[in-house]
């Protein structure tokens, strides 16, 4: 079976319409990419549409004080993230002309973008090949493949990336890491996934082998 062929004819078929997927401005994707870095969807969506709209480009988001974006930040938590951005957004105009960078190796150099975030905004922006193992995606790996050795450590950061590696669609890594996230969020969810609907049923291991309940690693995101 084609894994990716099938998760993206689920995604296709289920996503939700969410703001920063109508587009591919790397600029508007790292906004809300870091903004669901800990907050879930639901809670963040506001905030994006509020800075997207104050701030359209990376450029104005580069001329706000800091007092500004921490007062719009109000409510999120996690306020490391918007002073991150700050200094992002500046050292984008100075060191990339003002445009924001659409590859790994560029966005990694910048401060509060991690393998994740770099990985989500180079395949969503201009489908750089690099898979996302995010909170969702490792949960869906772990369950599909029967994988038991726990994220929070090195050599288990190491298997998670090279399976999602392997699974990645290199032709569509934009939609499939989209794809990937989602069916982790609104399928193979943390309790009580939908089982009974879902397209892996006959080939997932924690179903098969009764172990769907039983992860490495607790992550409630
Ligand atoms: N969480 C992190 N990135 C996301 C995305 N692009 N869509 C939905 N949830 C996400």
């Amino acid at each position: 079976m084609d894994f990716s062929k099938e998760l993206i004819t689920w995604y296709r078929n289920n996503k939700r319409d969410l703001p920063w997927r109508d587009t591919n401005d790397a600029y508007l994707i790292w906004l809300s990419e870091i903004i669901l870095q800990q907050t879930r969807v639901e809670q963040g969506m506001p905030y994006f549409y509020k800075f997207s709209d104050i701030f359209p480009t990376v450029k104005r988001f580069s001329e706000a004080s800091e007092d500004q974006i921490l007062s719009l930040w109000q409510g999120l938590g996690y306020y490391s993230r918007g002073r991150n951005m700050l200094k992002t957004a500046k050292k984008v105009m100075t060191d990339f002309n003002g445009v924001f960078p659409t590859t790994y190796i560029d966005l990694i150099t910048l401060t509060g973008i991690g393998e994740y975030t770099a990985a989500a905004i180079s395949s969503f922006s201009s489908n750089e090949a690099k898979a996302v193992v995010d909170g969702n995606v490792y949960r869906l790996l772990a369950r599909y493949f029967g994988i038991s050795i726990p994220i929070n450590s090195t050599a288990g950061k190491k298997k998670f990336q090279v399976v999602a590696n392997d699974l990645l669609n290199i032709k569509n890594a934009g939609e499939h890491n989209q794809a990937m996230i989602e069916f982790g969020a609104i399928q193979c969810k943390p309790k009580k996934p939908n089982c009974e609907i879902c397209p892996f049923i006959t080939s997932c291991y924690a179903y098969q082998h009764q172990k769907i309940n039983e992860l490495p690693v607790k992550l409630n995101k």
